[in-house]
């Protein structure tokens, strides 16, 4: 795992497509305190995360916010020791989770190659729900740089949040961009399309990171849209 600078105060660590890692985020203000976004697929993707920043001697964050439910975006939330943010669509998902039995995670283990891919049992596997809860959006102020949380209708789930830096021009986008996993082929709703690309087109952003694909300037972050539709 690496981590790459995207803006002044962005940077985030790769994926890892052999076991569906998705990228996190790390925010880190010029007075020294972070953030970081999404809370990793598991224990072990997390740590790693963790032991990057150490390495690196990176002040360690202060609040994990979550980008959607997806397994392989909360599934370490368990692990994660400061106060994790969601939107209340994403909570309710993340306490359903929270409320599986065990034959349900094995039901979902049995069918995540991905997720056997990381974890060595299905006894391993805790979700957890969030601590902080937001409806639509919510601005923190990281020792003054403002970091937003705002909730967006798209493609890819119900319950997408963008994290938006302002001053870096910076979305951290989660897969919001991408098509309906649980759909035939990966589907695209046209209507929710239209509607998120209305959205991003309306902020004023210079690096878009979708968290399983390399990161896009404004102009290719649009040529890719365009091809979808
Ligand atoms: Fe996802």
């Amino acid at each position: 795992m690496e981590l790459k600078q995207l803006t002044k105060h962005c940077w985030y660590s790769n994926s890892d497509p052999t076991s569906d890692c998705p990228s996190l985020g790390y925010i880190l203000s010029d007075a020294g305190s972070s953030i970081m976004v999404d809370a990793g697929n598991s224990p072990k993707h997390h740590d790693e995360f963790m032991d990057l920043l150490k390495n690196l001697s990176l002040p360690l964050p202060r609040l994990c916010l979550i980008t959607h439910w997806h397994w392989d975006h909360t599934l370490a939330i368990c692990s994660v020791e400061v106060p994790v943010v969601a939107c209340d669509k994403t909570q309710s998902h993340l306490i359903e989770m929270e409320n599986w039995s065990q034959e349900d995670i094995k039901k979902f283990y049995i069918s995540e190659e991905y997720a056997q891919a990381e974890y060595p049992s299905h006894e391993l596997i805790h979700p957890k729900s969030a601590d902080i809860v937001f409806h639509d959006h919510i601005e923190i102020n990281l020792d003054g740089l403002r970091v937003i949380c705002q909730f967006v209708e798209g493609p890819h789930s119900d319950d997408s949040t963008l994290i938006y830096i302002p001053e870096d021009g910076m979305i951290f986008a989660g897969d919001s961009s991408a098509g309906d996993f649980s759909k035939p082929n990966i589907a695209y709703d046209p209507f929710l399309l239209k509607k998120y690309t209305d959205t991003i087109t309306s902020m004023e952003f210079s690096c878009f990171l979708h968290s399983h694909r390399e990161p896009l300037n404004r102009e290719e972050t649009f040529l890719f849209r365009k091809r979808q539709f």
